[in-house]
């Protein structure tokens, strides 16, 4: 397991250890070390826990009793420590949950957020009300956590799922073999769609029933000061000077080659909170004939452009 490896970039005098104990001491030891550093100390703490010992969280609540091994105990305490040294804690422990799947994700990747879980739930709405629409790709795919959970949950699905990270697709490419799905997802290194071209067509035709993306958003301005810029790619971060650079590079792709999209297919964009107005107007220009809606996120704040095409556009 990835947190047993001892890590070169971290200084002996950062070592501290861990107390000796059960895990009734142990975890909150962990859960004060983690207090300045995440607002969710807690679940942290057990989520680390959980994935040393190879046990559910619940386990760890149901057994405040029991105790490390040496090495358990070792490496519990190296984990805890690369966290401290400003390593995100899903890369340290080398997956995160997404969808209620697990997904490998390396520093090359952005760890899949509970926010785009939205996206997929209305990709699979859409996909359940509409059982011949089984083409779909997936622009900007990272750990391939939108690609492989929709392939995941409709056994008929075809995916094109491209990025412009080589690094990013070979995580995508492991997330689709380990979830069984690889036979039905096409990887494709591409700058949005500009690689997708019709020498090299989606499996079933070159024509998309549902396109998904979550493009990089964070204003550049914005990004340079947060503390995210320094942990995750800023490659999966960096939406240029507006936020929404790519989101207009797709919509100008899709502009100069229609083609891509079937009649009456759906558009999916994961927007950052206050881009909805600006992704919505840009959608109005390229898809006059659209039904067009910004649908908020759990917290109420604008997270996903849907754009519903006319079935003769
Ligand atoms: C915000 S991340 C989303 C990753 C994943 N789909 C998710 O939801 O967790 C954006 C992804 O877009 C990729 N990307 C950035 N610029 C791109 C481009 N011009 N063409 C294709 N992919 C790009 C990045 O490498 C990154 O993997």
């Amino acid at each position: 397991m990835e947190v047993v490896k001892d890590h070169p970039d971290l200084p002996a005098a950062h070592r501290f250890p861990l107390p000796n104990g059960n895990l009734n001491t142990l975890l909150p030891h962990i859960v004060r070390r983690f207090s300045p550093l995440s607002e969710t100390a807690s679940l942290d703490a057990q989520v680390l826990a959980a994935k040393l010992l190879g046990v559910p969280r619940s386990w760890l609540l149901a057994h405040p009793e029991a105790r490390l091994t040496d090495r358990q105990q070792q490496a519990l305490a190296l984990a805890v420590q690369r966290v401290e040294a400003g390593e995100a804690l899903p890369y340290v422990l080398g997956t995160w949950e997404f969808f209620g799947l697990e997904f490998t994700v390396t520093p090359e990747v952005l760890i899949p957020r509970p926010e785009t879980e939205l996206l997929v739930e209305q990709a699979l709405l859409w996909l359940k009300d509409h059982p011949n629409r089984r083409r779909i790709a997936d622009i900007g795919t990272g750990s391939g956590c939108i690609a492989v959970t929709l392939a995941v949950k409709i056994p008929e699905l075809l995916v094109t799922a491209g990025d412009i990270s080589a690094a990013a697709l070979e995580v995508a490419r492991k997330n689709a073999e380990l979830h069984g799905v690889a036979r039905r997802v096409r990887f494709v290194r591409s700058d949005l769609l500009a690689q997708f071209g019709p020498e090299e067509p989606p499996p079933a035709g070159r024509v998309f029933d549902l396109l998904c993306a979550n493009l990089p958003y964070i204003p550049s301005r914005t990004l340079t000061a947060l503390e995210v810029s320094r942990k995750e790619p800023y490659l999966a971060l960096d939406g240029g000077q507006d936020g929404l650079v790519l989101v207009k590079r797709l919509f100008s792709q899709l502009k100069a080659q229609p083609g891509w999209m079937a009649d009456g297919g759906r558009i999916l964009l994961e927007v950052e909170a206050g881009q909805g107005a600006a992704a919505r107007s840009l959608a109005r220009r390229l898809f006059p004939r659209a039904e067009i809606q910004v649908l908020p996120d759990l917290a109420g704040r604008d997270r996903l452009l849907m754009i519903d095409l006319p079935d003769r556009e």
